[in-house]
């Protein structure tokens, strides 16, 4: 895990919308989430084609609610806007990577907001069904859940979606139910599509 002070170096104050909480709250992220087969860590510029490699597959960005990528240079700025969002806190994002290799095998980002959280992720069609996601999915869950003032972790997917829906089913969230034209996925149709979405809360630990 990553060493106190390099948390400290990188922690980032959050102002929270909650009434309750009045001062402003500190959020230690941490640089790298350690699974049995994967460290998820902050991502580097040097990851740009590995992260190309599976966003520009149309089998993998189908439902996702970014474009394909088409050049590189798509992927770069994702990685440029990675590090801002992780600077002001909206989000934290870190490549998946398979152990011992450091072979960068996806993405999956968090964002806090008051007292909820939630997440996606993104895997190479390479290494899809070996329990990648589900694994990744369980420990960016516990992160967040480890959080005192979180009380609800949730994710959406697309209903037809059913590979994700079943990692969110085995990180432990509930499906609650469809919000009907919810989400567009630009790379399918400009029209809105429905959308599961799912949560585990607190009480439920
Ligand atoms: C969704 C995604 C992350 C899953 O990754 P993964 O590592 O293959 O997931 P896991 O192996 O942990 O679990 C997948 C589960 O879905 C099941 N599954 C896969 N395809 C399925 C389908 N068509 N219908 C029903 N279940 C399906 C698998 O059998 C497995 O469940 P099981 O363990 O009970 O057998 C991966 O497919 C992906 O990157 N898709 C494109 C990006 C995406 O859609 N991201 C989510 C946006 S909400």
């Amino acid at each position: 895990m990553t060493s106190l002070p390099t948390i400290v170096r990188e922690m980032l104050c959050a102002k929270v919308n909650n009434p309750c909480i009045e001062s402003c709250q500190v959020i230690l992220a941490p640089s790298s989430l350690i699974t049995d087969r994967l460290i998820l860590r902050r991502p580097l510029l040097s990851d740009a084609a590995a992260i190309f490699e599976y966003a520009c597959d149309p089998e993998v960005t189908r439902y996702m609610d970014w474009q394909t990528h088409t050049d590189i240079q798509d992927t770069v700025k994702f990685l440029e806007s990675c590090t801002q969002r992780w600077k002001s806190g909206e989000e934290f994002c870190w490549v998946i990577t398979t152990k011992p290799e450091d072979q960068v095998i996806g993405a999956i980002g968090c964002r806090l907001e008051g007292y909820m959280a939630d997440f996606g992720y993104v895997l190479n069609r390479k290494f899809w069904g070996k329990g990648y996601a589900t694994e990744a999915a369980n420990a960016v869950v516990a992160w967040i859940m480890s959080l005192s003032k979180i009380y609800r972790v949730w994710a959406t997917c697309d209903t037809k979606n059913f590979a994700s829906a079943r990692v969110l089913e085995k990180a432990g969230l509930l499906r609650e139910g469809k919000l009907r034209y919810s989400m567009i996925r630009p790379n399918l149709s400009p029209i809105p599509r429905d959308t599961f979405i799912f949560a585990k809360i607190r009480d439920e630990i």
